[in-house]
């Protein structure tokens, strides 16, 4: 599925998956079918119109997309709510440790923060190679039953590094630690399955490589998760106030810790991004990320920023004289959509690596080679033009 025609007046070159993918017409058509229907026959009666998809097929489908069962999915309007709604809920102690990566997102780190200043939490940072890979015989060496939680992003938004996150999860497997994926760049991209991970939270947006609508995303958290987590609030589609003084829970699912109140529009336009998932050969892409690297390794003046041995299809940049925001702006004026990215999003390794800005190039599988050629002549256009 191509989303440009040949070069022409209204071509656009989308190089900003990491930020948001571009929506499929089944998808938009989708959406607008909802809206319609809700304008003409109200909201809750669409809702239940749609009742099928939105509370059982989606469900099965992303189970399906994560080797999961459906009872240990559930779905969010951001990777972040989806991973708020578990990991503040972690009951921790001062002798827990926690480790993170140098790849850990900022939204991650601040509840990570904020739990640590509540419970006394340690939390450490996993050491990486002077490659940039994760130092896993330092993880075999250290890991011991004190580890309470590791988080480790699949892949960052700020460089394309793949962090071996099946690797990782045999060498805790027999240890207590809960085990914490962020698929946020990586569902899509690059196969991702719970159970070959063996991981306990992984979370991830739909907006991304999925070709999902905004606002909406997903958690898979396993049932022994699930019971460890300190009970915070149920909404009204799984609890019911059965006393003047308490209230029981109907669903045990990974749905008890949805909110109630979400877009049908966004919930059925992500099943029908699930469905062309399952239909497709969404892992395509590596021909012209081969290219898009080839690309931008030959331009003069450029630094990668693009640490370890296994790549994705999002590569950043800096260019020694013009900065990320004028790249962006200029490549945007010739309809070529890349982004300015900011260290303090991915702050461990960024500050290691002194990164404030960059730009980030981001290919999926509807790039063509093409695409990759001409926003190579438009960038050396840009950056010949000087700051
Ligand atoms: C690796 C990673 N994790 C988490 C998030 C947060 O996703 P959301 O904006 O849906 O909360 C992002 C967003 O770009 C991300 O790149």
């Amino acid at each position: 599925m191509r989303n440009t025609g040949a070069a022409g007046a209204d071509r656009l070159i989308h190089l900003n998956t990491a930020g948001a993918g571009l929506v499929p017409a089944e998808v938009r058509r989708t959406m607008a079918e909802v809206l319609d229907r809700e304008a003409a026959t109200g909201c809750y009666e669409t809702e239940g119109f749609f009742d099928g998809i939105i509370n059982d097929e989606v469900y099965r489908r992303l189970a399906r997309v994560l080797g999961a069962p459906v009872t240990d999915v559930a779905l969010f309007d951001s990777a972040t709510r989806a991973w708020c709604a578990v990991v503040p809920r972690l009951s921790l102690g001062p002798d827990d440790r926690v480790w993170v990566t140098p790849y850990e997102y900022a939204g991650n780190l601040i509840s990570l923060f904020n739990l640590r200043d509540r419970t006394g939490c340690q939390i450490e940072v996993v050491p990486t190679l002077p490659g940039g890979d994760l130092d896993l015989e330092w993880m075999t060496a250290n890991i011991a039953d004190d580890v309470a939680l590791v988080s480790v992003t699949h892949i960052p938004s700020g460089c394309g590094i793949v962090n071996p996150v099946e690797a990782i999860g045999r060498l805790l497997a027999p240890y207590r630690c809960f085990y914490a994926v962020d698929a946020c760049q990586s569902i899509g991209q690059v196969p991702v399955d719970v159970q070959r991970i063996g991981c306990q939270l992984l979370t991830g947006a739909g907006r991304k490589f999925m070709r999902g609508p905004r606002g909406t995303a997903f958690a898979y958290v396993a049932p022994e998760l699930r019971a460890a987590l300190v009970p915070d609030f149920h909404d009204l589609h799984v609890a019911r106030i059965d006393s003047a003084t308490g209230y029981r829970i109907d669903d045990h699912s990974a749905r008890s810790l949805e909110l109630a109140e979400r877009s049908t529009a966004a919930v059925a336009g992500f099943n029908t991004a699930l469905t062309l998932f399952e239909e497709g050969t969404p892992f395509d892409h590596k021909e012209v990320f081969r290219a898009l690297r080839a690309t931008l390794e030959d331009i003069p003046g450029i630094e990668l920023i693009a640490p370890g041995t296994e790549q994705s299809g999002i590569l950043s940049f800096r260019h020694q004289d013009v900065a990320a925001e004028t790249v962006r702006d200029r490549l945007a004026e010739q309809r070529i959509n890349v982004w300015k990215i900011v260290g303090h999003h991915t702050p461990v390794y960024m500050a290691e690596r002194g990164v404030e800005t960059a730009v980030r190039v981001s290919a999926h599988y509807y790039n063509t080679l093409e695409e990759i050629e001409e926003f190579g002549r438009a960038l050396r256009d840009t950056l010949g033009a000087g700051a």
